[in-house]
């Protein structure tokens, strides 16, 4: 059976590309964008593009009426931004820093928050995060990116937060690295392609169950540590 699927910035790069296999599916997608006007693959794609820049307090109070009566099975908040100027104490930029935090760690929590009803009234109750393997605090030791690395932290420890307070209720809520992936922010050296990302992220979907819920995976299937 079809599921209905909303995913933030899904203009380009993974979001983009998560749009196409899931549609390619069957499934019915909702794609939020910035600036809808320029998210052409995005509309020739989507059965619905809705604007929304998730640190918007009022855009995302209104997308639970782009939803629908029938409700939302999955949500994944896949917006993100990297944090180029504070790979250094020294040189940590104090507005990027909180610019990071809010879309990457708070607004996946504002987002959710605003489309609990609609989860609710769905089907499968899937939330998941993208997080990044940067998230993990046992695997840092290059350092760097300290306000993105921090902000994916925050957002795994809020996704159990999520698990633990929805899962009664049947909720499935999940913090996925994507793999490095060749998109604006990967860069083109990253190993995978959006192609295989998604191949991947989607695996984790299709698994997504009771006892995936709470925890962090890699695109592959496999836990990473914390
Ligand atoms: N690529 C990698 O190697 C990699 C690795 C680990 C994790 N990730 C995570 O994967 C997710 C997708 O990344 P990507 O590689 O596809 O990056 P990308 O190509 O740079 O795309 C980022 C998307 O997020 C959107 N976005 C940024 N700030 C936003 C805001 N305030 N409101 C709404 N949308 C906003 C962008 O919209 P605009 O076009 O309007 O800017 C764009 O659609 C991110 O959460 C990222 O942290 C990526």
């Amino acid at each position: 059976m079809p599921s209905t699927i909303l995913i933030t910035g899904a203009n380009r790069g993974i979001g983009l590309e998560l749009v196409r296999r899931l549609k390619g599916r069957g499934d019915r997608v909702i794609g939020t964008a910035r600036n809808p006007g320029k998210a052409k693959e995005l509309a020739a794609l989507a059965d619905e593009v809705v604007e929304l820049d998730v640190t918007d307090r009022k855009q995302i109070a209104r997308l639970s009426k782009s939803v629908g009566r029938d409700g939302l099975d999955v949500l994944i908040n896949n917006a993100g931004v990297a944090s180029r100027r504070t790979g250094k104490l020294e040189t940590l930029d104090e507005d990027e820093f909180e610019e990071v935090f809010r879309v990457n760690a708070l607004a996946p929590m504002l987002v959710t928050r605003a489309l609990l009803p609609a989860l609710r009234a769905g089907r499968r109750k899937i939330v998941m995060n993208i997080s990044s393997q940067l998230a993990s605090i046992a695997n840092n030791t290059g350092g760097s990116s300290y306000a993105y690395r921090a902000s994916k932290s925050a957002l795994n420890q809020l996704n159990r937060c999520l698990h633990n307070e929805l899962s009664p209720e049947g909720f499935v809520c999940l913090a996925v690295h994507p793999g490095w992936v060749r998109t604006d922010m990967g860069g083109p050296e990253a190993h995978l392609s959006v192609e295989e990302s998604v191949a991947g992220l989607l695996g984790v979907l299709d698994a997504a169950g009771p006892r995936t819920s709470g925890g962090f995976w890699n695109y592959d299937g496999t836990a990473l540590p914390w």
